[in-house]
C-alpha cells in the first residue's frame, strides 16, 4: 500500500541485513532505491528474512480466506501465473475455463439458463469487486428507467443490513449511492427484511442481501425479503430486485442446506456474488458475480476489446490481472 502507514514513521532508514552475505554487509536504504546493485541472491535473502516476520498463514485462524492447497492446485498456480489473464486470445484455454466456472456456478445458484445457453457472470479480484460490479449494473439499470420515464436519477440508494460489509460502503462512496443501513437490536444480528423494505422507495437500485453475515456467519432471510419486496412492487408499481452477497454462503449453502431458498430460485434475486477465496477453498483473490439473465446486466457497462483479432467482451474494473 503506497498509502503513508505508522511503519514507515517509526522506522530506521536504513535496512541492516544480519544475516545476507557479504554484498549487503553495509545498510540498504529502506525508502530509496540503492545507489549500487546487489546480487540476486543477497536481494532473495534480505526479502525473505523480512518475510519472516509476517505470521505464518497456516496459523491465521482471524481470517476464513483459504490458506492451505492440495500441492497439486500449487503447481496449476506456478504454471499460469505468469499469464495475464486479459489476453484472451492468447490464453484461450484460460478464459474457457473461467467461462466454465461461470456456468457451473450459474446452475449451483439455480439461475435460469437452459442447456443451450452461456450464464451471465464474470470472475473478479474478489467479493469487492464483484460487489462494485453488481451495483453499477443496479444503478444504471435504474438510471436507464428512471430517464426513460421522465424522472430525476441524480438521488440513487441501496438498502442494506447496518451489518454489510466494508466493500458495500466503498461502492455506495466510489460511487456516489446513498447507503440506507437498518439498524441492528440486540439479539438481531443481521437485516431485518420488514424493516429493509419499509426503508425502500423509488430511489431504490436494490436491496442487498447477505448470506453469511461477515461477523457472525447468519444467514439473512432472503426469501421472506423477496416476499415481501415482491409484494411492495405491486402497491407501488416499482421493480426494486435484491442483490445476495453471497461472500461466505455461496459456496456452503447449497452442499449443506440445499432446500434452503435463497439464490434465483427467487425472482427478484438478479444478481450473486461470492467468494472464492473464502468456502471455495482457494487462495486469494478470486471471486464471481453471476447475473439471472442477460437482461440484468446493461449493454453499456460491457466494453468490447480486440486487441489480437477477435472480439473479447470485459466488465471488470482493472484491464491487466494475474492469472491463477
Ligand atoms: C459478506 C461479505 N461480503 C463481501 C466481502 C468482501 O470479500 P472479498 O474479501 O472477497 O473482497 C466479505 C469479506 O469478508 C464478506 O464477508
Amino acid at each position: 500500500m503506497v498509502i503513508t502507514t505508522t511503519i514507515a514513521a517509526d522506522s530506521n532508514e536504513l535496512l541492516h541485513s544480519t544475516f545476507a552475505s557479504r554484498y549487503v554487509r553495509t545498510p540498504v536504504p529502506r525508502f530509496k532505491m540503492p545507489e549500487r546493485s546487489m546480487p540476486k541472491e543477497a536481494a532473495y535473502q534480505m526479502i525473505n528474512d523480512e518475510l519472516m516476520l509476517d505470521g505464518n498463514p497456516r496459523l491465521n485462524l482471524a481470517s476464513f480466506v483459504t490458506t492451505w492447497m492440495e500441492p497439486e492446485c500449487t503447481d496449476l498456480i506456478m504454471t499460469s501465473i505468469n499469464k495475464n489473464y486479459v489476453d484472451m486470445d492468447e490464453y484461450p484455454v484460460t478464459t474457457e475455463l473461467q467461462n466454465r466456472c461461470v456456468n457451473m456456478i450459474a446452475h449451483l445458484f439455480h439461475a435460469p439458463v437452459g442447456d443451450d445457453e452461456t450464464a451471465i457472470g464474470v470472475g473478479t479480484v474478489g467479493s469487492s469487486e464483484a460487489i462494485m460490479l453488481a451495483g453499477l449494473a443496479f444503478k444504471r439499470k435504474w438510471q436507464n428507467k428512471r430517464k426513460a420515464e421522465g424522472k430525476t436519477y441524480d438521488k440513487p440508494n441501496i438498502v442494506t443490513g447496518a451489518n454489510v460489509q466494508v466493500c458495500w460502503e466503498k461502492f455506495a462512496r466510489y460511487f456516489e449511492v446513498e447507503l440506507k443501513e437498518v439498524k441492528l437490536t440486540e439479539g438481531y444480528y443481521v437485516m431485518d427484511p420488514v424493516k429493509a423494505v419499509e426503508m425502500v422507495d423509488e430511489n431504490t437500485i436494490c436491496v442487498a442481501a447477505i448470506l453469511g453475515s461477515t461477523l457472525t456467519g447468519e444467514f439473512e432471510d432472503v426469501k421472506l425479503l423477496n416476499e415481501l419486496l415482491t409484494k411492495k412492487n405491486e402497491e407501488t408499481g416499482w421493480d426494486t430486485p435484491i442483490h445476495v452477497d453471497a461472500a461466505s454462503g455461496g459456496f456452503i449453502a447449497p452442499f449443506v442446506y440445499p432446500d434452503l431458498v435463497w439464490d434465483f430460485r427467487l425472482p427478484l434475486v438478479k444478481s450473486i456474488n461470492v467468494s472464492g477465496h473464502k468456502y471455495g477453498l482457494v487462495y486469494a483473490g478470486v471471486g464471481w458475480v453471476i447475473w439471472r439473465t442477460e437482461e440484468d446486466l446493461p449493454e453499456e457497462l460491457i466494453f468490447h476489446i480486440n486487441y489480437l483479432g477477435s472480439d473479447q467482451p470485459t466488465f471488470t474494473l482493472n484491464f491487466s490481472k494475474g492469472n491463477w
